[in-house]
């Protein structure tokens, strides 16, 4: 018997409920902690894209990453229209997947019409692969290697310059023809945007704060001219417009629309040099809900705050519109994804604390540990127990602070309980390692009914496999 609830809301005494919906139209994912397709079903247990949850872990195994397809192909729809309603021009969005890289996902996204932003060779690697379109592959990166360039280079996607050195090395390259099968763009000269570091002050964790000018990204604007001035004179590369982002998890609008207005005045700027500079790039950084507090503005709130400024700056500087793109990461991916784990050990400490292990942990989320990130988590196999339990959620690893969640409100617990912990998409997969010979965990996308495998869980064969023991190490 499924209790009844409110909408998406914890009522005293159970666990955080699904809200039931009719149609998931016009939510904003980045507001919700559970995918929109997330039901409670006739057994009691969570359900996510018509699937059972504990079915899921019993076919799959635990822990499990729980990717819906549903509410990714949302996100992104919501940015991509958004843009078109509200901005006249032409407008780009590109997923940056450094949030979660993967074949799966990047297909995911490119069907929606995404364009990629990729920050590595690897990445880069990933994306052509998934065959994203190299027009939509965004190369960042604040050390690129000369090898990351040529692939850049060769596969004719657009560089986002960071520095001077890279600079400097693309010209060289270019020059000295190390780039052997040159694409077709190239022979209008590789594309490029310049990445600025704007100055603006955002509040978020300091680790992933990168617009302020105490950052390792981006050229300080005050060598603006000199930039400007030097790529004009470089007949390979094709300058095509400027980028900034000024960090990640910010639940203000006011911080993105004083950037769109200071890239707007770049753009003016860089029309002295000559330069016909037809791209604006605002970065990413919509925040998401994490918990039940944390109250970001919705993907559609964001996109309007930021058409309009760059309309009103345009307009006031009598400049065309330029492309408009942006690059968002967690706030596509993060709510589409949760990840279930099964409950082992516990230990109380009377009058302290009772901890609950699970069977992953730092490997597979090390975002608690690194940021101190707060997450929510529900028993997907008790959704209506009353809650009776205040715990501290461990993972498995030898380190004290392998922490997921602290005061966490569950009924009582037992071993073989499947935990699911909430908004798990971003930068969790993408982040994870195999500290202490850990395989990293399986992950699935569920879509009506049906789940498919996008990761294979790591074997100890996998663990093994980059070892190399010499030949007169071996006993
Ligand atoms: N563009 C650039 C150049 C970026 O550096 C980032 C994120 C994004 C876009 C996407 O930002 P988002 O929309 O996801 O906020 N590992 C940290 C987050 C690091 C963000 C790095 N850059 C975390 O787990 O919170």
């Amino acid at each position: 018997m499924v209790s009844t609830h409110p909408a998406g809301v914890q009522n005293a005494g159970t666990q955080y409920l699904p809200p039931r919906r009719n149609t998931s139209t016009n939510i904003s994912p980045n507001q919700e902690l559970l995918p929109l397709t997330a039901k409670v079903n006739s057994d009691d247990n969570l359900e996510i894209g018509g699937c059972d949850v504990t079915n899921l872990v019993q076919q799959f195994g635990s822990p499990l990453y729980i990717l819906d397809e549903e509410t990714l192909r949302t996100a992104c729809q919501q940015y991509r229209d958004g843009f078109q309603r509200y901005y006249p021009g032409a407008s780009q969005v590109l997923y940056a997947s450094k949030a979660w890289n993967c074949l799966a996902v990047l297909a995911i996204a490119a069907a929606e019409g995404l364009g990629i932003d990729v920050v590595s060779g690897g990445e880069l690697y990933t994306a052509l692969t998934a065959g994203v379109n190299p027009d939509k592959i965004y190369l960042h990166g604040n050390n690129k290697s000369r090898d990351e360039l040529v692939l850049a280079i060769e596969s004719g996607v657009t560089i986002v310059v960071d520095n001077w050195h890279e600079l400097h090395t693309l010209v060289e390259t270019l020059h000295t023809g190390v780039v052997e099968t040159l694409h077709a763009t190239s022979l209008h000269g590789t594309r490029v945007m310049l990445r600025l570091t704007p100055g603006i002050e955002c509040h978020t964790h300091e680790y992933i704060r990168t617009g302020h000018l105490d950052s390792k990204f981006g050229f300080d604007p005050n060598d603006l001219g000199e930039v400007f001035e030097f790529v004009s004179q470089q007949p390979n590369l094709t300058c095509v417009g400027l980028h900034a982002h000024i960090g990640s998890q910010i639940f203000e609008r006011q911080p993105h629309r004083d950037l769109a207005a200071v890239m707007v005045e770049w753009l003016r700027d860089a029309k002295k040099y000559g330069l016909d500079i037809t791209e604006l790039n605002v970065g990413g950084g919509l925040g998401i809900k994490y918990v039940e507090s944390d109250d970001p503005p919705s993907i559609d709130e964001w996109v309007k705050a930021i058409c309009e400024v760059v309309q009103t700056a345009c307009a006031a500087e009598n400049l065309p519109l330029p492309k408009l793109l942006s690059e968002p990461g967690r706030s596509l991916i993060a709510t589409a994804c949760v990840t279930a784990y099964t409950v082992g050990s516990s230990k109380t400490i009377p009058e302290i604390r009772t901890y609950v292990s699970i069977d992953g942990g730092m490997s597979d989320n090390p975002r608690p540990i690194t940021y101190q990130s707060v997450y929510r988590a529900v028993i997907a196999n008790k959704l209506s127990a009353p809650l009776t339990e205040t715990v501290t959620i461990a993972g498995k690893h030898c380190e004290s602070g392998d922490i997921l969640i602290k005061n966490a409100q569950l009924p009582k617990t037992e071993p073989g309980d499947i935990l699911v912990v909430m908004a798990t998409g971003a930068y969790n997969y993408s982040m994870a390692s195999n500290y202490n010979r850990l395989p990293r965990p399986a992950a699935v996308v569920v879509a009506n009914g049906e789940a498919n495998l996008i990761l294979q869980r790591e074997t100890y064969q996998d663990l093994i496999r980059q070892d190399c023991l010499p030949e007169r190490l071996k006993n």
